[in-house]
């Protein structure tokens, strides 16, 4: 079983390289599944039901979220009812929506896939260690593949997530830095691992955002619109293969396609 996680889609650029690649990666990498981070799709901060619904008809099968999940309000709604998005499962129980989801594959598995928050310079939240216990204990015992999307910004908070669950999930990936991270492996439990899959988006920018904008800021400490930039838009994922009965990972590959490459069909 072959699985994309997508890294952190930032605002409109983000979107259309999402919508030009995912229908020929599906065909192209042979694509079971397909998750997508989507907690900056919308104009770089939350995500709206109308983005949700345009992400899910591109050929995403289901959406994580982060610390701007709630960003943009009317998404509550969505994460309510919708069974294919989902909220980091260390926020409160009464927070709206839910930390994991059972994702339907074509062969009939059933993939579980949750989120989780750090807590290295983030909001504060419950212990993520812990909610991985429990979402893990709450999964069926059929659910042989398990896929967490650890949306932390320290690299050691990462690996301590990553040796904690080896074993006991299919993948430990990193979102949230939206900067790719060198460091893709199997651990020995036969957990793939890799601290960040990247930022899909313009990456002549700052994570995302116009430089000029975020550079006078930060010198100046004048607030200015932190716009979403343009250029060199990428997309930026990582595939991992997992033994669909064992729910151990075979291999994992970073994935990076450009606007140009994404144009031409790759
Ligand atoms: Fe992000
Ligand atoms: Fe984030």
């Amino acid at each position: 079983m072959r699985i994309l996680l997508i890294g952190d889609i930032v605002g409109e650029p983000g979107r259309r390289i999402v919508q030009q690649c995912v229908p020929v990666l599906r065909e192209q990498r042979s694509l079971d599944l397909v998750i997508a981070n989507a907690e900056n799709a919308a104009a770089g901060s939350g995500v709206t039901p109308a983005i949700y619904q345009a992400l899910i008809d591109a050929g995403v099968d289901g959406i994580t979220l982060g610390d701007h999940v709630y960003r943009k309000k009317e998404i509550g709604k969505t994460l309510e009812k919708q069974p294919n998005i989902i909220r980091p499962a260390n926020f409160p129980a009464s927070a709206p929506g839910s930390g994991s989801m059972l994702l339907p594959t074509k062969n009939g598995a059933a993939v579980g896939v949750f989120s989780l928050l750090g807590r290295v310079f983030m909001r504060p939240v419950d212990c993520p260690f812990t909610a991985a216990d429990r979402v893990l204990s709450e999964f069926p015992d059929d659910v042989h593949v398990r896929i967490l999307d650890f949306h932390a910004e320290a690299t050691s908070d990462m690996q301590v997530m990553g040796r904690y669950l080896d074993g006991r999930v299919s993948a430990v990936l990193g979102t949230h830095t939206h900067v790719a991270t060198a460091d893709e492996q199997i651990f020995s439990g036969g957990t793939a691992f890799q601290c960040d899959v990247g930022m899909t988006g313009p990456h002549l920018s700052i994570l995302g955002r116009r430089i000029d904008r975020v550079v006078e800021t930060t010198i100046r400490f004048w607030p200015t619109p932190f716009d979403v930039a343009s250029e060199d838009v990428r997309l930026h994922g990582t595939i991992v293969e997992v033994d669909p009965a064992r729910g151990c990972a075979l291999s994992i590959e970073r994935l990076a396609v450009t606007e140009k490459a994404a144009r031409e069909g790759a």
